[in-house]
C-alpha cells in the first residue's frame, strides 16, 4: 500500500507526478495558507506532509500519530517547530542550496531599485508627473565601491557578497561563526564584529536565520549606529528587525532607506511603511522564479520519499532522527499508536 502524503498547496505537476508515482497524494487546492486546525485535521492519517508555507505546530503533530516525515518547501524552517517533531521521531527537511543565487539576486535587486529609487522614479512616469528633465532630479546614491555589510554569511550571504564584489564593493560581514580563510579569501569578505558592520556599511543585508537569539535583531540601537546614508535590506525574516524602530528611523533619516521583502507581521505591513518613499516593499519574492520554484518542490519531494522508503534524506534539518536505531522507532511507534 503506497503510503499517505499531504500537500499543503498545488505544485508544480512534474513535482506532484512525481510523488503519485509512489504516495497516495491529497494537495490541498489552494495557494493559500491552512490555519493549525484545518492542517491537523487534513494531517490526522499520513505519513508524509510536504509542508509550503504553512506553520506545523503542537496542535499539527498531537493528532498526525502516523507522520514520519515534515519536508518544508523552503529553506528557513522557522515555521516547523523543529523540537517538536525532534521528540516525535519525525524527520523534518528543508531546501538549501537551489534558492542561493535567486535570493540573492532578488536582495541585489532591492539595494540597486532603493539605492536608485527606480521604484519612486517608475510612479512619478506612470503617473504623469514627469514634464521636463532637471539636472536635480531623483538624484539617487551610488553603489558601486560601497562597503556592502552582510549580517549572516551562510550560502545566500556569501552568494551576495559575489554580486557586492561585481560592483566593486567593500565587503565586511558578520556572522555567529567566523568563516575559515579559505571562504574569506575567496568571498573577498572581511569579517567584523556587530557594531562595526552597523557603523561603516552603506548597504547592510540581513541573511541571518530566523532564531528566538535573531528576534529583534535591528532595532532602535542598531539603526542609530548605522550611517544617516545608510540603506538596510531585507530578504530574509521579517521578524529580525524592530518594523516599529525602523518606521521611526527611516522617518527621522536616522538611515536613508530600506529595500524590504519580509515583514514583521507579513502579509501585513506597518501602517506607515507604505507612505515613506524611502522605502520598496516586496510580497516575500526573493525565491519566487519559476525555475527556482521547480527545483524547491522538487527538492521537497525527494526528501520526502527518501523518508518514506527508508533512505537518509539530502537535507535533514534534524538529523539526530535519523541516526536512532530501527529498534527504538518501532518502539516509539508502537507508544505512538497507544497514545
Ligand atoms: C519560501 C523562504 O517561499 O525558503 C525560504 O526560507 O522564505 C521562501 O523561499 C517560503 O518559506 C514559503 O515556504
Amino acid at each position: 500500500m503506497k503510503p499517505k502524503v499531504f500537500v499543503t498547496r498545488p505544485l508544480p505537476a512534474e513535482a506532484l507526478d512525481l510523488l503519485a508515482a509512489h504516495c497516495e497524494v491529497q494537495v490541498y487546492p489552494s495557494d493559500s495558507a491552512l490555519k493549525p486546525p484545518q492542517l491537523a485535521e487534513a494531517c490526522r492519517d499520513v505519513e508524509g506532509l510536504l509542508a509550503v508555507g504553512v506553520r506545523v505546530n503542537e496542535e499539527v503533530l498531537g493528532q498526525a500519530t502516523k507522520l514520519r516525515v515534515v519536508a518544508n518547501c523552503g529553506v528557513g524552517y522557522d515555521n516547523i517547530d523543529v523540537a517538536a517533531c525532534t521528540r516525535r521521531r519525525i524527520v523534518v527537511t528543508n531546501t538549501p542550496g537551489v534558492l542561493t543565487d535567486t535570493t540573492a539576486d532578488l536582495a541585489f535587486a532591492l539595494l540597486m531599485a532603493v539605492a536608485r529609487r527606480v521604484v519612486e522614479a517608475d510612479r512619478f512616469v506612470r503617473e504623469g508627473r514627469w514634464q521636463r528633465w532637471e539636472f536635480g532630479m531623483m538624484w539617487g546614491a551610488d553603489i558601486h565601491h560601497k562597503t556592502l555589510g552582510i549580517w549572516g554569511f551562510g550560502r545566500i550571504g556569501q552568494a551576495m557578497a559575489r554580486r557586492g564584489r561585481g560592483f566593486d564593493m567593500r565587503i565586511l560581514y558578520h556572522s555567529r561563526r567566523r568563516a575559515d580563510e579559505a571562504l574569506e579569501r575567496a568571498s573577498g569578505a572581511r569579517f567584523v564584529d556587530r557594531d562595526t558592520l552597523l557603523r561603516e556599511s552603506d548597504f547592510l543585508s540581513l541573511h541571518a536565520p530566523m532564531t528566538p537569539e535573531g528576534y529583534h535583531l535591528i532595532g532602535g540601537r542598531e539603526l542609530r549606529l548605522m550611517k544617516p546614508s545608510a540603506f538596510l535590506i531585507n530578504t530574509a525574516r521579517g521578524k529580525l528587525i524592530d518594523e516599529e524602530a525602523l518606521v521611526a528611523a527611516l522617518k527621522a533619516k536616522t538611515i536613508a532607506g530600506a529595500g524590504l521583502d519580509v515583514f514583521e507581521h507579513e502579509p501585513h505591513l506597518h501602517p506607515e511603511l507604505a507612505k515613506l518613499d524611502n522605502v520598496v516593499l516586496l510580497p516575500h519574492v526573493g525565491s519566487a522564479t519559476g525555475e527556482t520554484r521547480l527545483a524547491m518542490a522538487t527538492l521537497a519531494t525527494e526528501n520526502l520519499l527518501a523518508v518514506l522508503q527508508g533512505r537518509r534524506p539530502p537535507n535533514a534539518v534534524n538529523a539526530e532522527v535519523l541516526n536512532y536505531s530501527a529498534d527504538t522507532q518501532s518502539q516509539v511507534k508502537r507508544q505512538r499508536t497507544k497514545a
